[in-house]
């Protein structure tokens, strides 16, 4: 019998996304031990799989299906300048992490491909001091903000978006 008077929980888009985070973290953990065993093809491929992914599709979803909506809602809950100032910091953080898996990226296809590569350890710990920072700043302050400016037809909505578009990949 169902029951009108228990409303379900509204989904959190957030979840997803954290998920995520948390895979893109332990590849990151497994390209920083990269620099310090004898590479397989099949380390370096799984490396660059989860990491090529990440960087694709996560990147995409924040910044066309999540941005764009948390400035529109936040230009009727007054929160504007907040908001444009974290998403900017955020949206060039992607940029900075784009620009170095560009350079480190070929090394890591050589290796998949049964050929030796140097990879370089200071591009290596700069991508992964910046993935910690970016993802800490993603879910201890964008995540809680943005609970709290979208409306909770907004949040279902994104949800929906976001489970909708993005079965076919690996990553979100
Ligand atoms: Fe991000
Ligand atoms: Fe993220």
């Amino acid at each position: 019998m169902h029951n009108d008077s228990v409303s379900p929980v509204p989904p959190d888009p957030f979840t997803p996304l954290i998920v995520a985070h948390a895979r893109m973290l332990k590849c990151v953990e497994s390209l920083r031990d990269l620099l310090h065993a004898p590479w397989s093809a099949a380390s370096a491929a799984a490396v660059d799989a989860c990491l090529s992914a990440h960087i694709a599709e996560h990147h995409r979803i924040e910044e066309e299906d999540l941005f764009p909506l948390l400035i529109e809602a936040s230009v009727a809950r007054d929160k504007l300048g907040r908001m444009m100032a974290l998403i900017e910091t955020l949206t060039l953080d992607h940029r900075d992490m784009e620009r170095i898996w560009l350079q480190l990226r070929p090394a890591i296809v050589r290796v998949s491909g049964g050929r030796r590569a140097v990879l370089d350890s200071f591009l290596v710990d700069c991508f992964a001091a910046l993935q910690v920072i970016h993802v800490a700043n993603e879910e201890t302050v964008l995540f809680p903000l943005a609970r709290t400016t979208l409306s909770g037809i907004q949040l279902a909505a994104l949800t929906r978006r976001i489970r909708r578009g993005r079965g076919a990949v690996h990553s979100v």
